[in-house]
């Protein structure tokens, strides 16, 4: 007799992203003339199309599949080298980190690679997580049997460590008290925008490598950071290379979210019980994925150009205004207001005590704005709202109207 994984049938609701669409879709529906009228900075999904050199890139490479001579099949399951190869010369050793080619896994997005990432941890792992915090990291933990009992009450699962991240602390986490074996960090921060110093970061590094913990640092917006003191790698962290996996996207900083592409670096240095993490996940890989397109990976090349580069530094520099916009629209507007300098995110207080769905719930009927109700990230995120700066500057300029009007 077949059997399920039952520990699906723990997840509470839909995964968050889906639920916000589904409600949005039945506002539409049900108020025909208000639906031109929504502004969606709710999903951090992006809306400049893809640069000039990228689709350079990308109709090259259409044409070679069209050639005899040049037609490529599978893609190499860890990547094409021309790829690897520019990810560590630009990403790594130009930071001055220690990162080799070999140890750079080309995928189709820092999503897929956050959520699978668990599969070569033993299900008795404890994970510690920051609260609120991107749902993928939790939720994945979930479908593997690894968080416990889900409480409805305080929303939270009972073995599963959570960090409060919150106003009092400056929405960093501050190192856990139980020790746990896994420890999930993203930043700059998704969602409250909030980022890490490096010497805030080193001292993650130096308790993982204490206490024998795997961090899995998810730098997917790190192309976002404007302060000097803020890291872009944990590999810019002394001892990383033994404790810590790191995530990186194309999506956010080249707007490949519809495109899919992403890795994961995992150090060879990285051992768990006396083996190579590097080997696990270089195996997982192989058998389960047969590599991200060549006409994608050779987008992913282009990123790394002269021209690639400045147009990139134009995409973030397009969002970056947006998020001023809204951070200083907000504070004028007398909104309790973080994130948005190191991170296309704003994280906002809900007004008069109203929790994140009510917020969201008036948001949508009375000015027609979807944002993302803080709770949807955990328990220490209600009352909190986060909006993204991915709009077009225009409905950006006019959801902040909007909000001033409330
Ligand atoms: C978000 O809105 O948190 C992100 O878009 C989710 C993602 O990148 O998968």
């Amino acid at each position: 007799m077949a059997k399920i994984n039952d520990n699906y049938l723990k997840l509470p609701g839909s995964y968050l992203f889906s639920t916000i669409a589904k409600k949005v879709a039945a506002y539409a529906e049900a108020n025909p003339d208000k639906k031109d009228e929504i502004i969606r900075l709710g999903i951090g999904d992006v809306t400049r199309p893809l640069t000039p050199t990228i689709i350079a890139a990308m109709h090259k490479a259409v044409d070679e599949m069209a050639d005899e001579a040049t037609f490529r099949g599978y893609a190499p399951d860890l990547g094409y080298e021309f790829l690897r190869k520019a990810i560590a010369d630009n990403d790594y050793k130009a930071r001055g980190c220690e990162v080799e080619a070999d140890e750079i896994f080309v995928s189709d997005g820092a999503k897929c690679d956050s959520g699978n990432i668990q599969e070569i941890f033993g299900t008795d792992n404890k994970i510690a997580v920051c609260d609120p915090v991107y749902p993928v990291y939790v939720d994945t933990n979930v479908m593997a049997g690894r968080a416990g009992t889900y409480d409805e009450k305080t929303g939270t699962w009972s073995d599963v460590i959570y960090m409060p991240c919150t106003a009092e602390n400056g929405f960093a986490p501050e190192l856990p008290e139980e020790k746990p074996d896994l420890i999930y960090l993203c930043f700059p921060n998704n969602p409250t925008g909030a980022t890490i110093t490096k010497d805030a970061l080193q001292k993650w590094v130096d308790y993982a490598n204490s206490n024998s913990c795997v961090i899995i640092y998810d730098a997917a917006y790190e192309a976002y950071i404007s302060e000097d003191n803020v890291p872009h790698s944990i590999y810019e962290c002394e001892g990383a290379r033994k404790c810590a996996i790191e995530l990186r996207s194309f999506s956010k900083n080249a707007g490949f979210t519809g495109v899919r592409l992403g890795f994961t670096v995992i150090p060879k240095d990285l051992t768990v019980e006396g083996t190579r993490l590097h080997a696990l996940w270089a195996r997982r890989h192989g058998t389960k994925y047969n590599g991200a397109p060549y006409i994608i990976q050779r987008a992913g090349e282009a990123v790394y150009s002269e021209s690639g580069k400045a147009e990139i530094r134009g995409l973030v520099g397009y969002y970056m205004k947006n998020a001023a916009y809204i951070l200083n629209g907000l504070k004028d507007a007398g909104f309790e207001v973080s994130g948005g300098v190191n991170a296309p995110y704003i994280w906002l207080k809900a007004p008069d005590g109203m929790s994140s769905w009510d917020f969201f719930d008036y948001l949508l009927n009375k000015v027609q704005i979807v944002g993302t109700p803080g709770s949807g990230f955990g328990p220490s995120g209600e009352t909190y709202f986060r909006l993204t700066a991915f709009g077009s500057y225009e409905n950006t300029v006019r959801a902040v109207d909007r909000l001033k009007g409330l």
